[in-house]
């Protein structure tokens, strides 16, 4: 009988894509495949993707049985437990500190995990119920959620003993990560890596790729291709000539600079959380770590230009644009028509890239890894396995981006060019489906799942990635509420009364994590064996 299995895999591209690649499909594809990564080191990576989710360890770290400590520590990460939004909805210059917003600080959390339910339906939406009764002034998340005051006070998401007792995902250096991935690619593993520029690909009679040809003269022959070269995509959009979807008509931002800042964690603690701090043209990120955070703006190259972007960013966080090392990003937004083309797959930036808000990239690297060892081909390369997972990877993206462009089209700002043009964008039809459900107080996308599983079980979700407990917290957060609370709620006055105690037990988890917890700053000294 004849053999069809895929013995060679080559990987083009060694940024934390094409080393995410070779380790995940080292371990999926079991050692009789053998998965060579050809990477040019006088082509820098992007060396930016520092901010996650939480199913990367389960659904990555996990599966490689890598212990978390262990990669954590190799990678000098620190926790995360949401993404604080400062200033989307008071108008001003970019400041690190949130403004003041109706006599609160001008901030909302987007926190991980799904929201406690009380009789069946989520707390999010007897706190709608009491709001719009002018019962309650309490924000959203602090609320709603146990983890909003314990971002305040910079506390861990581990107890003293270790135990956890939240979702968390993590910071990490970019750079360390795929230095770590190749040494467990390559040392347990097995996996080849190649230093060298690939010049251009041989195409057979089919159109599919049989090797790389490289600078040095070498030939790398492979069955099946992972197109990890970045913004490049050098095999799925110059050799396979798949077009790029540009959806800039989603989303504005094209550009980001980029730095690091040191900081003194000892008098300041670190924040378990990532900062999205909204700008004149976009926004900053600040991603914090033991001595420094990273830190960069995400803007529109149609509203402002790389010099204005540096001083602004340099201004907030008080450095010197002339001395700071800064790294200027220029970024396409969309997807390829195919992620899958032949015998080509794209993962990573040369498959789809949205913006960093919400922290998407790494995800998408992950998703589509687990997507593709599901669908893994032989050499018949059954069209069916490509077009069911392009469906997968397509559907995954749209969603993310019409949930981003969201938050810039929902936020109040109105007070720059920028913020007013993302206002004019035309929503896709199925989210204003998405928008009409939540203003008529019903839950968009309840979670399939309940808490203890939804991250456990990454088929799960995958179909239900951004659950009612994500919209609220970015549409309440953006005080964008509902019209009316779920009608039947209003008739069951008993059940919102009701519902008092789950606020008030939640009150009490708040007071006694507080007391209890940990320094988030203390936590990561004693993982990383710096006391
Ligand atoms: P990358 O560009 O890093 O690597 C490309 C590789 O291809 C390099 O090794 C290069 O040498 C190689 N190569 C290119 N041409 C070659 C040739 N001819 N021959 C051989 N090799 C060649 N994600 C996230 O999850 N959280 C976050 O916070 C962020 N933040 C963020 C900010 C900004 C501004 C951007 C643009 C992106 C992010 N991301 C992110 C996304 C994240 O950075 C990205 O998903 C990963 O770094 C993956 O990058 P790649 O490996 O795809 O490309």
């Amino acid at each position: 009988m004849e053999d069809h299995r895929i013995r060679k895999v080559t990987v083009l591209g060694g940024g934390t894509a094409g080393w995410m690649t070779a380790s995940y499909l080292g371990k999926a594809l079991g050692p009789d495949v053998t998965v060579t990564v050809l990477e040019a080191p006088s082509i820098p990576r992007i060396g930016v993707g520092e901010a996650t989710v939480p199913n990367l360890h389960k659904t990555f770290f996990d599966f490689l049985g890598l212990d978390e400590d262990e990669w954590m520590r190799e990678c000098n990460a620190a926790y995360k437990m949401g993404v604080r939004f400062i200033n989307w909805r008071t108008p001003g210059v970019g400041e690190g500190k949130a403004r003041e917003h109706r006599g609160k600080p001008d901030h909302f959390d987007h926190l991980f995990g799904l929201l406690p339910n009380h009789a069946n339906w989520p707390l999010s939406h007897y706190w709608t119920a009491e709001r719009l009764a002018g019962r309650t002034d309490e924000q959203f998340d602090y609320a709603c959620y146990r983890e909003s005051p314990i971002l305040d006070a910079k506390l861990a998401p581990r107890h003293a003993d270790g135990s956890r007792w939240t979702n968390y995902a993590w910071h990490f250096d970019a750079h360390l990560v795929a230095d770590f991935l190749r040494r467990f690619a390559t040392e347990r593993q097995g996996a080849i890596h190649v230093e060298d520029e690939m010049t251009e690909p041989v195409i057979d009679h089919r159109g599919h790729i049989t090797a790389l040809r490289t600078k040095s003269g070498r030939v790398i022959e492979g069955d099946f291709f992972v197109d990890c070269s970045g913004f490049r995509g050098l095999l799925i959009n110059k050799a396979m000539r798949e077009p790029f979807l540009d959806m800039s008509d989603h989303l504005l931002n094209d550009s980001a600079v980029a730095t690091a800042v040191p900081h003194d964690d000892e008098a300041n603690g670190v924040e378990p959380f990532t900062s999205a701090i909204a700008m004149k043209n976009g926004w900053t990120w600040k991603i914090p770590m033991l001595g420094r955070f990273g830190t960069g703006y995400v803007y529109s190259s149609r509203f402002t230009t790389p010099d204005e972007a540096t001083r602004e960013l340099c201004d907030m966080w008080g450095l010197d644009p002339e001395t700071q090392p800064l790294n200027h990003v220029k970024f396409r937004v969309g997807r390829n028509r195919r992620t899958w083309v032949r015998n080509v797959v794209s993962i990573g930036l040369s498959s789809c890239f949205l913006e960093p808000l919400e922290s998407t990239g790494i995800y998408f690297i992950t998703a589509a890894l687990y997507q593709l060892a599901k669908h893994f081909p032989d050499k018949r390369f059954d069209q069916v396995l490509a077009d069911s997972f392009n469906r997968e990877i397509n559907t995954m993206f749209d969603d993310s981006r019409d949930f981003l462009q969201a938050h810039f089209s929902l936020a109040p700002r109105d007070d720059s060019p920028f913020w007013r043009a993302c206002k004019e964008l035309e929503l896709a039809p199925d989210f204003k489906h998405k928008l009409a459900a939540y203003r008529a107080g019903l839950a968009v996308n309840m979670p399939a799942v309940d808490e203890t599983t939804y991250y456990a079980n990454f088929e799960a979700e995958f179909r239900n990635y951004w659950t009612n407990s994500s919209y609220y917290c970015i549409f309440a957060g953006l005080d964008y509420l509902p019209e009316h609370p779920l009608p039947l709620l209003e008739q069951r006055g008993d059940l919102v009364a009701g519902a008092e105690v789950a606020f008030a037990e939640m009150k009490n988890k708040q007071k006694e994590l507080l007391a209890t917890l940990p320094t988030h700053y203390d936590h990561l000294r004693k993982l990383h064996g710096r006391q």
